[in-house]
């Protein structure tokens, strides 16, 4: 409770210094949505080892709460199994947080949705088709 402004200090932590922010040219599955609230738009890419995520990386062109909550879901999603991801829920994002303002949780849709997107876009590809 640090009482300044509407960001937790964990936000304003994973804003200042996000982690495993970058691109991933070898990712086994790749993420991509827009945000239909303020056309902002996200990528997450991950690496799979076995049914493991083994690295998770992100890029975005959202806000600052945007930064945080995909830096936190990609510190979240490591070393989970596919399916254990694929529950992370954008209010599990904004909990580890310590919270969001409301007027900013859709950023944190983002997030756990472009995650999902890239799970879903390795199993297609493993799939075989
Ligand atoms: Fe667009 Fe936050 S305002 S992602």
């Amino acid at each position: 409770m640090a009482g300044k402004g509407p960001y937790s200090e964990k936000v304003m932590d994973h804003f200042q210094n996000p982690r495993n922010m970058g691109e991933m040219p070898d990712a086994d599955g790749t993420g991509r949505v827009g945000n239909p609230t303020c056309g902002d738009l996200m990528e997450v890419y991950i690496k799979v080892n076995g049914d493991k995520l083994e690295d998770v990386k992100f890029k975005t062109f959202g806000c600052g709460a945007a930064v945080a909550t995909s830096s936190m879901v990609t510190e979240m999603a490591k070393g989970l199994t596919l399916e254990e991801a694929l529950k992370i829920t954008k209010q599990d994002v904004a909990d580890e947080l310590g919270g969001l303002p409301p007027i900013k949780m859709h950023c944190s849709n983002l997030a756990s949705d472009a995650l999902h997107a890239a799970i879903k876009d390795y199993m297609e590809k493993k799939g075989g088709k």
